[in-house]
């Protein structure tokens, strides 16, 4: 038992704000803080050789070459590092991650942004095209989620650099409006605790108070006790269509009443299903209202670079209204760099990636999003059923392509790292201990479901093998997933970030 095991089985029992307390007294004593890191780094050492493969291989560039290297050169190591990097989601042993990746796909994405490397958005007099795509990705992700159907007439929105970057600008927007029309100075959002972190990234940097609210035992937001806790000072409700963890899709319609009868905002995120779940329904799949087809939606973000098969680097943010976008808006009227205006966090923004997302889109059309859509849930389907004839793990809630999996008999981090050196990059769930795999058209290839059925048979096989194995992964997400110390878990984190960026 490590000194943090020892800490938290000392004052698991304390109630959490306690503990919390006690934790950053103790975090204050230098013995403590020395040991802390002491336990940091010899967790982190071990994540080292994984995260730096190349250091014995290629060099790192701690500083600029005296004379610049040669292009063919330097281009044979880029692709070589590319290459060796490419097989794993290539052949479909990632979770999400690449959601299209096809060889001819991403050739013709290339391409695209090839031909629009110098173009930026910012100066739309020399790049009238690309301000041309960007507003055609708006209005056909709009005409995709619900705009045009009554009270939706006006839906309107911008593109952002991803999911994160569009779930912030709406919670801004809602802090700004609130500011402006309501004078409230202390926001509140309201959200299941299943939401995306991009929410608590949004509070921590706009001085919103984020009010995280338990699921219910179906994994997905409890309505009543979302409700209850919005009060004065709310400005906005959020609900996931799905969410990240379990992939299941929020009650939208109730939550969103709620928030229209008390005037607030009510934002779906639906930046995994924005462009799975409107082909889905086409499809017959049992998919729920969630769109602004719904009048209590006010707003919502839908990924591009995710399900809408585009490069990575791009996001749809919607408001059902103008007045309501514009509270998104930057403006400068007294710089002395002349009149200064920006739709989005960024100034500059990359033209390439814009020009490529607008592509993928008109090269997919209704078809090809309906016949991927429908590719990827059959095979989600044959996973689902695999995993529910396994003894030792079931599915957790009815997702429809992100498919969470617990077990009451296993440990489920040992079974993830077994996955893990099988090639497999899941992700790691916690409250409860969970894996889950985002099916993408990556797993429809032949022979990917069921690799994966086969693989997880296996691995659980070896768990039930060697109950007394140490070592991996495992420990730590055991560790982070019961530790009462949140701020011990949060350290290790960012010791983690620093860790990335050791040449
Ligand atoms: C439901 C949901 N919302 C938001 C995000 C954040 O998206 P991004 O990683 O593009 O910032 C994700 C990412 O997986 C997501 O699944």
């Amino acid at each position: 038992m490590n000194a943090i095991e020892f800490g938290s089985n000392l004052l698991a029992r304390l109630n959490p704000r306690v503990a919390g307390a006690v934790e950053r007294s103790l975090k204050r004593v230098p013995f403590v803080r020395a040991k802390l890191d002491e336990e940091y780094d010899k967790m982190l050492a071990g994540m080292d050789p994984q995260l730096h493969p190349y250091r014995s291989t290629v060099p790192a560039q701690r500083r600029l070459p005296a004379a610049g290297r040669p292009r063919d050169e330097i281009l044979r190591e880029m692709r070589e590092l590319a290459g060796l990097e490419e097989p794993r989601w290539r052949d479909g042993f990632v979770s999400g991650g690449v959601y299209q990746g096809d060889a001819g796909h991403v050739a013709f994405l290339n391409e695209i942004s090839a031909l629009n490397s110098q173009a930026n958005p910012l100066h739309a007099d020399l790049w009238p095209s690309i301000t041309k795509y960007e507003a055609d990705i708006v209005s056909m992700t709009a005409a995709m989620l619900g705009a045009g159907s009554p009270g939706a007439e006006r839906v309107c929105g911008v593109v952002s650099s991803g999911g994160t970057e569009s779930i912030m600008l709406a919670m801004k927007t809602y802090r700004d409006r609130a500011r402006a029309e309501r004078r409230i100075s202390r926001p509140e959002v309201v959200a299941p605790v299943s939401a995306h972190p991009a929410f608590d990234k949004a509070a921590q940097s706009f001085g919103i108070r984020m009010i995280r609210v338990p699921v219910g035992p179906d994994y997905r937001a409890d309505v009543p006790a979302m409700k209850a806790r919005v009060g004065r000072n709310t400005i906005a409700m959020v609900g996931s269509a799905p969410g990240f963890p379990h992939g299941v899709i929020d009650p939208i319609l109730e939550l969103s009443e709620v928030a229209r009868r008390r005037g607030i905002g009510f934002h779906t995120d639906a930046c995994l299903g924005g462009f799975v779940l409107p082909w889905a329904r086409k499809l017959g799949y049992p998919v729920p209202e969630f769109d602004f087809r719904l009048p209590g939606v006010t707003s919502m973000s839908a990924d591009t670079h995710k399900f809408g098969y585009a490069a990575k680097g791009t996001s749809v943010v919607l408001y059902r209204t103008p007045e309501l976008r514009r509270h998104q808006y930057f403006v400068s009227t007294d710089w002395p760099g002349g009149l200064y205006c920006s739709p989005s966090f960024a100034g500059s923004r990359p033209g390439a990636l814009i020009a490529a997302c607008w592509a993928a889109m008109v090269a997919c059309g209704e078809e090809g999003y309906l016949d991927a859509t429908k590719r990827i849930l059959e095979t989600a389907t044959e996973i689902k059923r695999g995993i529910s004839e396994l003894a030792d793990v079931s599915v957790f809630g009815d997702p429809l392509f992100v498919i969470a999996f617990g077990s009451e008999t296993v440990d489920i981090y040992r079974v993830l790292d077994h996955m893990a050196h099988r090639g497999w990059a899941l992700i790691g769930l916690q409250k409860p201990p969970a894996v889950h795999l985002c099916v993408t058209l990556r797993h429809t290839q032949p022979g990917v479901a069921a690799r994966f059925l086969s693989d997880l048979r296996a691995s659980l096989d070896e768990v039930k093998a060697t109950p007394k194995e140490k070592g991996g992964m495992a420990p730590m997400y055991g560790l982070a997933n019961t530790v009462p110390f949140r701020g011990v878990v949060g350290d290790l984190l960012k010791k983690y970030l620093d860790l990335l960026y050791e040449p």
